[in-house]
């Protein structure tokens, strides 16, 4: 016998990806179904990056097809394939650059650089060709981070070649200017300095930059909400209540500019005693959670206030990358996951598609 296509994708439409929470044929995930006698081969393609579940998904869409009654050969293909996502209306996007995913809070040292890098490296880990931009002028610190020094080269005289660390192209004002020296900047300086630094940066064929913010809620943070061309933010906050407050702030900052809010994570939320592993919640406990609940967004992840994330960190060897495989950097690698998989449910960008319309008065 031979199976038909209609039956092997009413097979598959009852099996749910634990990623998306939905199945592969409505989502449009099934892009091919090969049938040869009895033997049946499948083309999936994801829309976030997830080399570590292509084995796990192979294997539940292989085992649907064989309890089918007299299936011969099963054969799955899973890939991922990350597109550009619609961005604030009238805007473009960057060329080379097909999703920016800014990392935000309102408030400094809550951990939002310490975020940024550790998530820009999980989802690199998945396969993705990341970015990391670091847009805190006042404070740069993913230079460190990233255990980088030395200047960007150029070829033209203008642009920059990207810096490169742990897989991530990397720029930050940390590059160019002198760390011992402290900066006076003026607003409109600052966000034209950050313009420089994304436009005239030669990224090259990212899936996602992630910028990280300069902290606050001033002109200078509403001016980067409304010019850059964001895909989503993730907004970190610590549990305690002033910072949640601020953090507030920036969300509906986001929200103003139509950017559409990935989720929250909270960070240092426990304490993990370094001796014996006892935790213990120094700031409180639920605050990211029922931030979450008030502006029906999710709480992406909760990280504990762990001395090792400190150590990784500052040391230019975040913890994803340091012991990749240890319970935190699982965290930070669900995290990426789940906001990579709330950006490929966005609408797609189609700016690429259509021609740039010009009104001329004759
Ligand atoms: N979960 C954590 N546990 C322990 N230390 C942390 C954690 N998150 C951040 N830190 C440390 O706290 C300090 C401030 O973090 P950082 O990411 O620079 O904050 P921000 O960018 O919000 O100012 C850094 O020294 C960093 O290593
Ligand atoms: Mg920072
Ligand atoms: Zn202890």
């Amino acid at each position: 016998m031979s199976f038909t296509e209609h039956a092997i994708s009413a097979a598959l439409a009852t099996i749910i990806d634990p990623n998306t929470g939905k199945d592969f044929v409505s989502t449009r995930g099934l892009k091919q179904i090969k049938i040869d006698g009895n033997n049946v081969s499948l083309d999936i393609e994801l829309g976030y990056p997830a080399k570590s579940q292509f084995a796990r998904i192979a294997k539940l869409l292989s085992d649907a097809l064989h309890a089918l009654p007299e299936m011969g050969k099963v054969e799955v293909n899973v890939v991922s394939k990350v597109v550009p996502h619609a961005v604030q209306r009238g805007i473009k996007l960057i060329p080379k650059v097909k999703n920016i995913i800014a990392i935000a809070s309102g408030k400094g040292g809550v951990g939002k650089s310490t975020t940024a890098v550790n998530l820009a490296l999980a989802l690199a880990a998945e396969g993705a060709t990341v970015g990391l931009l670091d847009a805190d002028i006042y404070g740069p610190s993913q230079p460190q981070m990233l255990g980088l020094s030395g200047r960007p080269e150029t070829t033209d005289g203008k642009s920059l070649e990207p810096m490169r660390a742990h897989g991530l192209q990397a720029m930050s004002i940390g590059f160019l200017v002198d760390q011992e020296t402290p900066m006076v900047w003026r607003g409109p300086m600052v966000t034209q300095a950050l313009q420089q630094l994304l436009n005239d940066t030669r990224w090259k064929d990212l899936d996602y930059l992630i910028v990280d913010m300069p902290p606050g809620t001033g002109d200078i943070q509403l001016t980067l909400a409304q010019q850059v061309p964001v895909t989503g933010a993730v907004i970190v906050t610590t549990p305690q209540d002033i910072a949640l407050l601020d953090a507030r702030k920036g969300l509906k900052m986001f929200e103003k500019v139509g950017v559409p809010i990935l989720g929250i994570v909270e960070n240092m939320s426990m304490h993990i005693c370094s001796n014996c592993g006892h935790a213990e919640e120094i700031f409180g406990s639920g605050g990211g959670a029922r931030m979450a609940a008030d502006y029906s967004v999710e709480l992406l992840g909760q990280l504990p206030l762990d001395m090792a994330i400190r150590q990784q960190v500052d040391s230019g060897c975040p913890t994803v990358v340091a012991d990749p495989d240890g319970r935190v950097a699982e965290i930070y690698k669900t995290i990426a996951r789940r906001v990579a998989v709330k950006l490929a449910e966005q609408a797609k960008d189609h700016s690429a598609k259509f021609p740039t319309i010009k009104i001329q008065n004759t």
